[in-house]
C-alpha cells in the first residue's frame, strides 16, 4: 500500500479541488515524497527515480536543477526542510512541486515553493493549478503563514534564460502572469540568489515572490529585518559560505537606510533599479 497525505490533505476529499474535470485526471492521487521515504526507503528511492526522470524533462538545464542524489539525501534528513508533493495516477508521476518549510521556535514559519511541473501529456488540464493548491494546503497545515518563490524577472533575463523558459512552454512574462493568478505578489526590493548547486556564481535574474497563506487583510509591507531574515534562511537551505563574499556585502548595503519593504503586484516593475549581473 502506498502512503498518502492523509484525508485532510487529499485532493479527492477536498472540496476546493474535488472536480478534476478531465477524465485524464480521474483517480488522481497525492503523495509526499518525504512520507514515502519514511515509510520505506527503497520505495522512496524508486519513486524519486521515476519523479526525477519527468522532472529533468521539464527542467532540462542541469545547472538549474538539484541532482537526484542531493534530493535523495535531503528527503531522508530530518533536519532538511525539503519535501516534494507528487500527483500520481497508478504508478505514473503526472507532476509535482518541491517545497521547503522553515520553522524556528518563536519565529515565523514560512515555506518556499520550487520547481512546479506537469508532464507534457497532462498540460492544460488544470493539473498545474491543482499541484499549487495541494502544496499550499500542506504548507498551511505545517504552520506556514506565507510562501516565497523565485521567478525570472523578465527585465533581468538573458536571451538564454528566455529561450529556456520558452522551450519549457512559457515566456518569463507568462510565468509571472501564471503566478499572479495564483495570488503571488513580490517584494519591492533588490533580490539576488546565493550560489546554488555547488556553483560560485550569484544569480541575478530573479525576483522574490510572496504568497500570503493566512486569511484576512492583505499584508502590504514587512520590516526589512524580516525580509532579510527570510532571504538568508532560504539561502542557508542550499548555500554555505556566501556571507563572506563581496556580493553579500553589496546586497546588504542596499538596505542600510530602509525600514520596510513594500509588497507589490508581481507583474509590475519593482521601483528600484537593479542591473544585470
Ligand atoms: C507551467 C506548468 C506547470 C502549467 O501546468 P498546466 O497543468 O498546464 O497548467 P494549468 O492547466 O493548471 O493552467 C493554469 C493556468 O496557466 C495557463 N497556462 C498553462 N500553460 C500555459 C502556457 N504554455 N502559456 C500560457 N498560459 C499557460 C492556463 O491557461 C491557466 O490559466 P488560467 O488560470 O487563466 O485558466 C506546465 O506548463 C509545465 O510543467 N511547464 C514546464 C515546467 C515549468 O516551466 N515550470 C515553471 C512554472 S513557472
Amino acid at each position: 500500500m502506498q502512503p498518502s497525505l492523509g484525508p485532510e490533505q487529499n485532493s479527492l476529499t477536498s472540496p476546493s479541488i474535488k472536480n478534476e474535470g478531465s477524465p485524464t485526471l480521474a483517480g488522481l492521487q497525492w503523495l509526499s515524497m518525504r512520507e514515502v521515504f519514511t515509510f520505506n526507503s527503497q520505495a522512496g528511492a524508486q519513486m524519486l527515480s521515476d519523479y526525477y526522470a519527468r522532472f529533468a524533462e521539464a527542467f532540462p538545464a542541469e545547472d538549474e536543477r538539484p541532482a537526484r542524489a542531493r534530493l535523495e539525501q535531503r528527503l531522508q534528513d530530518p533536519s532538511s526542510p525539503l519535501d516534494i508533493v507528487c500527483a500520481l495516477k497508478g504508478n505514473e508521476i503526472l507532476g509535482g512541486r518541491q517545497f521547503k518549510i522553515f520553522e524556528r521556535q518563536g519565529d515565523t514559519t514560512f515555506a518556499a515553493g520550487e520547481f512546479l511541473f506537469v508532464i507534457p501529456e497532462c498540460r492544460r488540464l488544470r493539473l498545474g493549478n491543482l499541484i499549487v493548491e495541494q502544496s499550499e494546503r500542506i504548507m498551511t497545515s505545517r504552520g506556514a503563514s506565507f510562501a516565497i518563490g523565485e521567478f525570472h524577472d523578465p527585465k533581468l533575463c538573458s536571451e538564454r534564460d528566455r529561450a529556456l523558459d520558452e522551450l519549457a512552454g512559457m515566456t518569463p512574462e507568462g510565468r509571472l502572469q501564471f503566478w499572479e493568478k495564483r495570488h503571488y505578489r513580490q517584494f519591492d526590493a533588490p533580490y539576488v540568489c546565493a550560489p546554488v548547486f555547488g556553483s560560485t556564481e550569484w544569480i541575478t535574474n530573479l525576483t522574490l515572490a510572496f504568497r500570503q497563506l493566512t486569511p484576512g487583510e492583505p499584508i502590504t509591507s514587512v520590516p526589512v529585518s524580516e525580509y532579510l531574515g527570510v532571504v538568508t534562511r532560504y539561502w542557508d537551505s542550499f548555500s554555505s559560505g556566501y556571507r563572506e563574499s563581496p556580493e553579500f556585502t553589496q546586497f546588504m548595503s542596499h538596505f542600510k537606510d530602509v525600514r520596510d519593504i513594500t509588497i507589490m503586484p508581481l507583474t509590475e516593475s519593482r521601483t528600484f533599479s537593479q542591473s544585470r549581473g
